[in-house]
């Protein structure tokens, strides 16, 4: 079941997104080399405390941290740890804030110091195929739309996209209907209509979008152990087009 929000709770959802953006602002500035992704983990927690908001990760299905972070050949759901990033790392952070039962999620990858072209060329082509599924979110548009673009636009450039984790619905639960595949065909699934809010969350490979689980039963990683990148909006789906409830303004 599609639960549609109204205009107030889009307004509700845009705070939590707000200091989302602003936590993704800071996190820019932290990362170098020799940082932890557990200090991030710590940093996160700590200031959304400050601005009374909950890292509604934390505790959902067993999960221990705020956020997860997820670096090289991990795909998702990296535990943070003690260990320090190196030059040429690339990183995900994903978290989703709740501020007075209302929620916004969105991740976004990080290139630690110095990073190749290639690593550079994964997160540019990823971070694209996040703002083109956006562009499909539109009244009247379908679901398939938004999951062709992104296949579409990955695959044209040599890389790809990953089937086992897809976007979703949000609001007062971090997982509603519908889906959001990041691979399919346009015009199929269902219509795209006012007061829906969704995450688009390409997960993009370098090699094989095929994966395997950690023995932690959380962490995904590529089969073939080469990189990938993750950014993640969640949009509402408005009268006047796709709002991006996380947005960070310049940084896109
Ligand atoms: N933020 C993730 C998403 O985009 C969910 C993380 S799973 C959790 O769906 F357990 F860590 F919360
Ligand atoms: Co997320």
């Amino acid at each position: 079941m599609i639960i549609i929000k109204t205009s107030e709770e889009i307004g509700m959802m845009k705070k939590a997104g707000e200091i989302l953006a602003d936590v993704h602002r800071e996190i820019k500035k932290m990362i170098k080399p020799g940082i932890t992704t557990m200090e991030i983990d710590r940093f996160v927690e700590d200031y959304l405390a400050e601005r009374g908001a909950i890292a509604e990760q934390k505790g959902y299905q067993g999960y221990k941290y705020a956020t997860c972070a997820s670096v090289n050949d991990e795909i998702c759901h990296g535990f943070p740890n003690e260990e320090v990033l190196k030059d040429g790392d690339i990183v995900a952070i994903d978290m989703v804030v709740n501020l007075d039962g209302w929620l916004a999620d969105s991740a976004w990858s990080y290139g630690v110091g110095n990073i190749s072209d290639e690593v550079k060329k994964l997160m540019d082509v990823t971070r694209k195929s996040l703002y083109l599924g956006i562009e499909q979110a539109v009244v009247g548009n379908r679901i398939g739309d938004i999951s062709h673009v992104v296949q579409s636009y990955v695959e044209s450039n040599g890389f790809s996209v990953v089937r086992d984790f897809v976007g979703h619905g949000i609001g007062k639960s971090m997982h509603e209907d519908p889906q959001v595949p990041h691979y399919g065909s346009p015009g199929r699934g269902i219509r795209l209509s006012e007061g829906m809010v969704l995450t688009i969350e390409p997960m993009v490979n370098i090699g094989t979008y095929k994966l395997k689980i950690d023995d932690n039963e959380w962490t995904a990683r590529t089969l073939d152990g080469k990189l990938s990148a993750q950014y993640e909006h969640t949009i509402a789906i408005t009268s006047d087009g796709p709002v991006i409830i996380t947005d960070q303004g310049e940084d896109r």
